[in-house]
């Protein structure tokens, strides 16, 4: 194997981590996503901007260690947050870290995929998801199964840090573009994009579900 394939081969292996963390490199993964300064900023950040209310049922898709569902916690007071990720180890790490939360039952975590989404008794407040879409299947298809999820005027967030080596600031702009573009065609509306000046950007595309726009 020449020293370029190798290298190829390493990164395609942390990508695949990132996208699903497994095993014992997952739970290193899992640690970097909760401790590094700039994850835990663009969770916080994502969490901020979507206006959560102390009686909001939110949706969190690919929560990784459960950085944001902590704080959409600590915002929905009276509310419920539930999320779903298809790593099991993932859904360790988190189900830890809001362990008060759980066992209080505002708190739900659930092993599953964005591409099977389990019911809910009651439609959503709110929606989001960080760094997660890049690694789903069909976004489309699954961003218009989402908006079904959703109540009239309920909101969603979907937010971007592009993580490759050498990101810069254009493509934070063309992820966000992409989102804004994808959730335009899942029939969401308006939607506006936010900016969070890391290194690189994190962009934050906000949008809601019409009343009465049922998929
Ligand atoms: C890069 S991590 C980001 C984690 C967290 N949102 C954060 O910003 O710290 C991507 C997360 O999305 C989850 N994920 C990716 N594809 C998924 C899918 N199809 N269904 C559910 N979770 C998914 C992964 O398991 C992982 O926990």
């Amino acid at each position: 194997m020449t020293s370029k394939s190798f290298k190829q081969c390493v990164i395609t292996a942390i990508v695949a981590q990132f996208g699903r963390p497994r095993g014992a490199a997952g739970r290193v993964v899992g640690w970097v996503l909760a401790h590094r300064g700039s994850n835990r900023e663009r969770n916080l950040w994502v969490a901020s901007l979507l206006d959560v209310r102390p009686t909001d049922r939110v949706l969190e898709i690919g929560f990784g260690p459960g950085v944001a569902i902590a704080e959409l916690a600590r915002r929905a007071t009276h509310g419920r947050i539930y999320g779903i990720d298809h790593s099991a180890v993932m859904v360790r790490q988190a189900s830890r870290r809001n362990a008060v939360a759980v066992r209080a039952h505002r708190v739900e975590l659930r092993h599953a995929s964005v591409d099977r989404l389990p019911r809910f008794d009651e439609p959503l407040d709110a929606i989001v998801a960080v760094n997660s879409l890049g690694f789903w299947v069909d976004p489309a298809q699954r961003l218009r199964e989402l908006r079904g999820l959703l109540r009239p005027g309920g909101r969603i967030a979907l937010a971007s840090q592009p993580r490759c080596p050498g990101a810069t600031a254009g493509d934070t702009a063309r992820a966000g573009a992409e989102l804004r573009d994808l959730l335009h065609r899942a029939g969401f509306t308006p939607v506006r994009v936010e900016t969070l000046p890391l290194d690189p950007p994190v962009a934050c595309v906000i949008a809601t579900n019409p009343a009465g726009g049922r998929p």
